[in-house]
């Protein structure tokens, strides 16, 4: 799997195996923890195509380290279910045929014990692997095992925005998880923002150093940016109502060409999950949100989310503004008083999702991973709420296309220097 002109990241020097075998069973854990306030039924049912019900989520993560570590470099693996694999291969061409996407949703079988089962079948199976593994083979496996654990992170947070979603479908709008009410007030607001300057030059962009990465974030290259401005902190939800109390969904001069269309056939006024003052749901006198927590008052200082980029861009214009390159969010990462930039939204960023100069996918089935989608996404920024702790960094691309709105996506402005 491994070739001599394509080395495995430096991120693989080989952790030992006690220390990957511990934060494997702590990811696997994290997984159930967060499945632990759904039901069957919510954990069965798709929304949207683009979203996956979280039992698929359970039995999709665990049908990835049996194809990419286990039935490659453990002879005496013996599959759960040789049906699985095609239940929950999600895109992996080279893996074999897969059940459509948007049907997943019609997967009331196998029943959601048995993909519990299946996980626990995983779970011996990888911890037996990587007590026993000879040293060849531990070699190779180490960075599919670390690759496999950050799959299953990035599917963490999946199954909270894609519940999130689903859960946002029914009329109680019912919470994923109940909190208390919120208390912000309408008098709540962010103090203004301020406008950082960052000086021009050329600056290495990507990962180099030690530790993890994803491969779409090498290699590490040389961009030009020319100087700039970024705002210290995220756009706010009160910001974005002021926006639309300026006829933001109203004018198209702010849009968009693809925007303003989608505007039009979607019939969009608001951000996916506000809820208007007069929302028949939930009827409140003022706007409100629906997240994770249920139902809240609109908190006019909390980080703006749910907007697609096309949202982000008008917005911007709006603003007399624009939004950052990715090259420019990364160079920007740094500044001693910037805020906000990991963990609490994913910001859009003005580049479209390409390669990187001298991008080379990774060997195996593997090498599908990330560069078969380079081409109609934009590059997201940074980590949302849901994003596990660590799993965010300053390299780190998502990538969605323009439209996606049940991501928990925002925006942090940028200028050109006069
Ligand atoms: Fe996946």
């Amino acid at each position: 799997m491994r070739s001599a002109d394509h080395p495995l990241p430096s991120s693989a020097a080989a952790p030992g195996r006690i220390e990957l075998a511990r934060r494997y069973a702590a990811v696997r854990a994290g997984t159930l923890a967060l499945v632990q306030p759904l039901s069957a039924e919510d954990q069965c049912v798709q929304s949207i195509p683009d979203a996956s019900p979280t039992k698929w989520h359970l039995a999709h993560t665990s049908w990835f380290f049996e194809a990419v570590v286990l039935q490659p470099l453990e002879p005496a693996y013996q599959a759960f279910d040789p049906h699985y694999a095609y239940l929950f291969n999600s895109y992996y061409e080279a893996l074999g045929p897969r059940h459509p996407r948007p049907q997943r949703g019609l997967l009331t079988r196998p029943p959601l014990a048995a993909i519990h089962a299946y996980r626990a079948h995983v779970d011996a199976a990888m911890q037996r692997f990587m007590a026993t593994a000879d040293d060849v083979r531990w070699q190779e496996a180490t960075s599919l095992i670390e690759l496999g654990l950050n799959h299953e992170e990035q599917h963490q947070e999946l199954i909270q925005t894609d519940i999130l979603h689903l859960l946002s479908c029914n009329p109680l709008l019912p919470a994923y998880q109940p909190g208390p009410p919120s208390t912000n007030s309408a008098s709540n607001s962010a103090s203004e923002p301020q406008w950082l300057a960052v000086a021009g030059d050329v600056r290495a962009i990507g990962h180099g150093g030690p530790g993890f990465a994803f491969d779409n974030e090498t290699p590490r290259h040389q961009v030009l940016v020319h100087p700039f401005q970024i705002a210290d902190r995220l756009v706010t939800c009160g910001e974005y109502l002021a926006f639309m109390e300026d006829g933001g969904y109203r004018q198209a001069d702010w849009w968009l060409s693809d925007g303003w269309a989608a505007v039009q056939s979607e019939g969009l006024s608001a951000p996916a999950y506000w809820l208007a003052p007069d929302d028949p749901r939930a009827p409140a006198g003022h706007w409100q949100v629906f997240g994770a927590q249920g139902v809240q008052s609109l908190d006019p200082a909390a980080p703006l989310t749910h907007v697609s980029f096309y949202e982000a861009c008008a917005f911007a214009e709006w603003s007399g503004a624009r939004l950052p390159t990715e090259f420019e969010w990364e160079a920007a990462f740094d500044l001693p008083l910037i805020t906000q930039m990991l963990g609490h939204c994913w910001q859009w960023t003005r580049s479209a999702y390409e390669p990187y100069p001298g991008f080379r996918a990774r060997s195996g089935a593997v090498r599908e991973y990330n560069g078969k989608f380079m081409v109609g996404q934009q590059v997201l920024r940074g980590a949302s709420s849901a994003t596990p702790a660590g799993h965010g960094r300053k390299t780190y691309r998502n990538f969605f296309p323009p439209a996606a709105r049940w991501q928990i996506s925002g925006i942090r402005l940028a200028k050109d220097t006069a």
